[in-house]
């Protein structure tokens, strides 16, 4: 079923048209450069440049495109001004009309086509490490990673998930070999530990095997004999290995759980899953020159990738031990993505500490022929997560914090603001309100600042109810609910017939520019640009709100249209806040 197109977009088409006509010789598509103003409700700043192009008089091509585009209907107004830009102004019906279809648009698409050519994405992001605990560093490629899946989803991409979570390595021999030592430490039913035992019996093996691998030389040995064994496949040794994979897992879905995010077992592809095509990588490198063999290592030297010394850095795909690292299996994930998965592009959400570990495997790849002209492959590459010092974000004792505590402590807060606030709800409903703004707050601050730029995680101002925050966003929408409530109107209906005041019209064409958002969100990988969306619309209703009394407006049907921008408003705003991953109460 055909969605419902913007308005913006429908304006832009009406011009690009004029535009052809107007300048025959031009290329197929001429783009008008369709800009909200403030002078106008849109200017077209496309033609200077064109007429540049065709050699023509830009204000007599302006005035050519005036001459064709039909007025009346949808644009009220359009003039030239300047050396050739266009002002244009809608008309207050063709507002209300547009929006009015997307109230009854029984696939609810908000005016947001589907991408034109969809591909398919692989995005890595949400990868803990087993047998560890997770950190602020976890958190933020699970937020924004989450985010970035819906908002693709939503334009119409294919999106497979892959949760690339560290379940190998040297670190297991010890483990292993410890339980083999100490039997029936990790023996129950699945369902009898929560997350935060799991995680605490992982804890305290951890402990328990370092110290008597740095007290006792002859289980280092036993555990180094361990390591061989787990990368050769021994049957025994990967049945307890894989005990240690599943008591993480009972604690990661815990914290995803808490996060309120949904992670399906199938999409978690560890290191581990790549270890049968680990050989081929290597050989395929090897034969095509691609790595070359440098002190018993297999390396991939780059000219531009040099170390402090100047000498330059290789990855190494192949240590001299005969060992294999994070590159081996990044660039056999690569081959999976890309040939078995049939990616268009691969996206990885990754902490920029990271970012010379990619652009070397990436470059890898490219030379290897695995990635090319087809498939692109990109770090959304986030920022350090600080405290309110700036500094990176510590406990007072200088460790890292434990994400659950930090998720514990957004909720406690959250649902004492819920409480000094809450006029009817019963005290599980404060709970669960508690859980949907802290979680929400902690999100929408992630999300809210571009990813490559850290940000300081300050609950104080997460949970305040002015300003650029999710708590902000979900009481203007519940807010909405109750005057909807109140007036006991469920589906208001649209009276295109009645002028606007100007409040209305700016929240009417910025409701409008929804589909525009998520278009350059989508294609910039930039949740940020959808909150920064979310909270201009949640202001802007509030001024609409401030200016034009709903319920006590002039005439029955002033009160139903601006009862029907109402709900318009509190339908995107939930449409938005659900791709952020963030939940809209109906009461708070
Ligand atoms: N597990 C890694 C970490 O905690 C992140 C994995 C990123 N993804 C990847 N394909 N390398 O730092």
């Amino acid at each position: 079923m055909a969605s419902v197109t913007s308005l913006t977009a429908h304006v832009h088409q009406r011009l690009a048209d004029a535009l052809s006509a107007a300048l025959p010789a031009a290329d197929a598509d001429v783009d008008p450069l369709l800009r909200r103003s403030d002078r106008a409700d849109f200017q077209a700043n496309g033609i200077l440049a064109l007429a540049k192009k065709a050699k023509a008089n830009p204000r007599e091509l302006a005035s050519g495109v005036v001459e064709r585009v039909v007025t009346g209907d949808v644009i009220k107004d359009i003039e030239v001004s300047g050396p050739g830009f266009l002002n244009i102004t809608i008309t207050d019906k063709a507002i209300v009309e547009n929006l009015a279809q997307r109230a009854t648009d029984p696939v609810a698409r908000l005016g947001v086509p589907f991408a034109e050519n969809p591909g398919t994405t692989v995005i890595d992001y949400a990868q803990p490490n087993v047998a560890k605990e997770m950190h602020v560093g976890h958190l933020r490629s699970a937020v924004i990673g989450d985010s970035v899946v819906k908002i693709l989803e939503f334009v119409g991409e294919t999106v497979v998930r892959r949760h690339h979570i560290g379940d190998w390595g040297t670190q297991f021999g010890m483990l292993i070999q410890y339980l083999i030592e100490h039997p029936h430490e990790l023996d129950h039913e699945e369902s009898e530990v929560s997350g935060e035992e799991a995680m605490s019996n992982l804890n305290r093996l951890y402990k328990a095997s370092r110290t008597l691998f740095d007290a006792d030389e002859a289980f280092k040995t036993r555990a180094r004999r361990r390591v061989v064994d787990l990368q050769a496949g021994d049957p025994e040794t990967l049945a307890l290995w894989q005990k240690f994979v599943d008591e993480s897992k009972i604690y990661f879905f815990s914290v995803f759980d808490k996060l309120d995010m949904e992670i399906q077992d199938p999409d978690i592809v560890g290191e581990s899953g790549y270890n049968d095509m680990l050989d081929e990588t290597c050989r395929l490198l090897e034969e095509s020159g691609v790595a070359v063999r440098s002190e018993g290592a297999l390396c991939v030297f780059f000219d531009d990738i040099k170390g402090p010394d100047g000498n330059p850095v290789p990855l190494i795909v192949k240590k001299s031990d005969g060992g294999y690292g994070y590159a081996a299996t990044d660039l056999s994930a690569i081959r999976d993505r890309v040939f078995n998965l049939k990616a268009n592009t691969l996206l990885y959400v990754v902490d920029a500490r990271q970012s010379l570990h990619f652009r070397m495997v990436f470059e890898t790849a490219r030379r290897a022929g695995w990635l090319n002209g087809d498939t692109k492959a990109v770090q959304l590459a986030f920022g350090t997560v600080l405290g309110k010092d700036g500094r990176p974000f510590k406990t007072r004792e200088g460790e890292t914090v434990r994400l659950v505590d930090l998720l514990d402590e957004a909720i406690e807060r959250a649902s004492a603001v819920v409480r000094e606030k809450a006029q009817d709800l019963s005290e599980q409903e404060i709970a669960e309100r508690g859980a949907q703004v802290g979680i929400g707050a902690v999100k929408y601050a992630d999300l809210s600042t571009s990813a490559s730029r850290d940000y300081k995680f300050d609950l104080d101002q997460m949970v305040s109810l002015n300003g650029d925050t999710s708590v902000y966003l979900q009481y203007a929408y519940a807010r909405i609910q109750s005057i909807l409530r109140k007036a006991g109107s469920t589906e208001p209906a649209a009276h295109p017939e009645l002028e606007l005041a100007d409040a209305e019209r700016a929240l009417g064409l910025h409701i409008d520019r929804f589909a525009e958002t998520l278009a350059e969100a989508a294609a910039e990988y930039a949740p940020h640009k959808l909150t920064a969306y979310l909270y201009q619309l949640a202001s802007l209703y509030t001024s609409f709100y401030d200016k034009c009394p709903v319920l006590k407006a002039d005439t029955p049907a002033q009160v139903e249209n601006r009862l029907f921008l109402c709900d318009i408003t509190a339908k995107t705003l939930h449409q938005g806040m659900a791709l952020l991953g963030i939940r809209t109460p109906e009461r708070l």
